[in-house]
């Protein structure tokens, strides 16, 4: 059994698993000491100095990131003379950073406004003018660099060399003139560069994409997880009013990694960060029939219709001539609809669900996964990929060809993206197109019935990472316009299909 030791901290008993420090047992029950250098998953190489604290019976003061606890040890954090050597480092960090606080993009997360409130306050004693560096260098497609700022915890090369491992940056000059920089005709280009705004802790380095957009104390934040590929990692949805291409209300500001030490720790890439950036575009908000009668439908009519024209089909041709293409985004939830509605009701047996050759992807031992979808594994367990094969696109292709296949029903796929101009000829051969998903695509356009489903942020649910874990998401956004969650959207139409009433 692990061996825990019991010290006393700020007058409270701390229980210090063998190898921890006292900052990381402190960080672990929830008490917090002031600290920049010291990350969790990037080590403590002891430079900053803020996490100074009093030892009884120790002459100077102890860097607690640091200091492994002794039975019986007494701690104190926030006594008068560790306050005075925080302080103290405080000072010292802030000699030369910028007091740009209205105009920093870190302002309303930074460390050194968060600790000067805490426990600084104090009178500067600085007469020159600061030392002035680089400022606004963008030094990669994410990441602006503001040197001045930098305080040189070392967090940034330290995540460069030990977890991307891709070196781009260094520390470069001694004493004043020393700085964080990218190493000579390189570029911060690694999968994982929008992690080093995470971990800055003062604003030397920013995310390009959401500087200035939004002031962090206008954003709201929800549970999700990343649908990027089948990691499904652990995150925060940030929204708010305020991102200025937003006219929809609340929207998505950013995604910023959520801990989870079994799937992510504290990282997430730039695929799944920044793949958010069309979440608004080309998004569907109306029930329409589409054609010569084109009109906006309520859920219920446009549902009625749909069962009618399938059974004005199935009169005169097989009712299995309606093949289902589906996506490996439908949370677990919606394939128990998808399912019922399809294999169990209307007993169909062509199905396609295998990813596209744009959904298949860059894989790393860190966090990327080869599917770039999240949750073929959940399709799995409603047996779409075990007792049911998917088709090929050029089976599919080939069954419309032959006049097998009547009628398509797509969900969140675009046939048209894969099929190219030839598919256009193929969509236009069927009986009945309807088309559902959160995005129109190309296929959208060609439907007889298009129907708007939410996207993930816009709905609670639950999707099964690659390893079996059943992963949930809450809700952060309301849905655009008419938008219903797929499950609801199968089962009103199975309702229809039984002459009950739709959404
Ligand atoms: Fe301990 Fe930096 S956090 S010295």
């Amino acid at each position: 059994m692990a061996k825990t030791i019991r010290f006393t901290l700020d007058g409270r008993t701390v229980e210090a698993r063998e190898g921890e420090t006292v900052l990381e047992a402190a960080q672990r029950c929830g008490l917090r000491i002031p600290h920049y250098c010291w990350h969790q998953a990037l080590g403590n190489p002891g430079n900053c100095r803020m996490c100074n604290v009093e030892v009884e019976g120790a002459a100077k003061p102890m860097v607690s990131c640091r200091l492994q606890p002794k039975e019986g040890m007494v701690v104190r954090s926030a006594a008068p003379a560790a306050r005075r050597w925080q302080r103290a480092a405080l000072e010292f960090h802030l000699v030369d950073h910028p007091l740009d606080c209205p105009v920093c993009d870190q302002s309303g997360e930074c460390g050194l406004q968060d600790y000067y409130m805490d426990i600084g306050r104090y009178p500067s004693s600085l007469r020159d003018d600061k030392w002035h560096m680089g400022k606004r260098m963008p030094i990669g497609p994410h990441i602006m660099l503001d040197q001045e700022r930098c305080i040189m915890c070392t967090r940034c090369t330290r995540f460069v060399s030990t977890v991307s491992q891709s070196h781009e940056l260094g520390i470069f000059g001694r004493g004043h003139s020393q700085v964080v920089d990218v190493v000579p005709g390189r570029s911060l280009d690694n999968p994982y560069s929008g992690c080093l705004a995470d971990i800055c802790p003062v604003g030397a380095l920013t995310d390009r994409d959401f500087r200035f957009q939004v002031r962090v104390w206008y954003l709201d934040e929800a549970e999700s997880v990343c649908p990027g590929c089948s990691r499904l990692c652990s995150i925060w949805a940030h929204t708010s009013t305020r991102r200025p291409w937003h006219n929809q209300g609340r929207r998505l500001a950013r995604l910023k990694p959520r801990l989870d030490p079994e799937v992510n720790g504290p990282w997430i890439c730039d695929e799944g960060r920044y793949g958010f950036a069309g979440f608004d575009s080309d998004r569907l908000g109306r029930v329409l029939r589409l054609g010569r009668d084109a009109a906006e439908l309520p859920w219920d009519a446009a549902c009625d219709e749909i069962a009618v024209a399938w059974h004005r089909v199935v009169r005169h041709k097989k009712p299995e001539g309606l093949a289902v293409v589906a996506s490996g985004a439908l949370s677990n939830q919606d394939w128990a609809g998808f399912r019922s509605l399809f294999v169990d009701g209307l007993r169909l047996s062509r199905f396609l669900f295998a990813p596209e050759p744009d959904q298949v992807g860059a894989e790393d031992g860190l966090l990327r996964r080869r599917d770039k979808v999240p949750n073929l594994a959940g399709g799995r367990a409603f047996g779409f990929g075990a007792e049911i094969q998917s088709l090929t696109w050029q089976t599919l292709a080939e069954q419309i060809e032959q006049g097998e296949v009547w009628g398509l029903y797509v969900v969140d796929r675009d046939p048209l993206k894969v099929w190219g101009e030839k598919g256009r000829a193929l969509l236009e051969r069927l009986d009945l197109l309807v088309y559902q998903g959160p995005r129109k695509g190309l296929t959208g356009e060609l439907a007889r019935f298009r129907l708007p489903a939410t996207a993930w942020l816009e709905e609670d649910g639950e999707f099964t990472d690659f390893q079996g874990r059943v992963r949930g998401y809450r809700r952060a956004l309301e849905p655009l316009g008419q938008a219903r969650p797929d499950w609801e959207i199968f089962a009103a139409i199975e309702a229809a299909f039984h002459g009950g009433g739709g959404l």
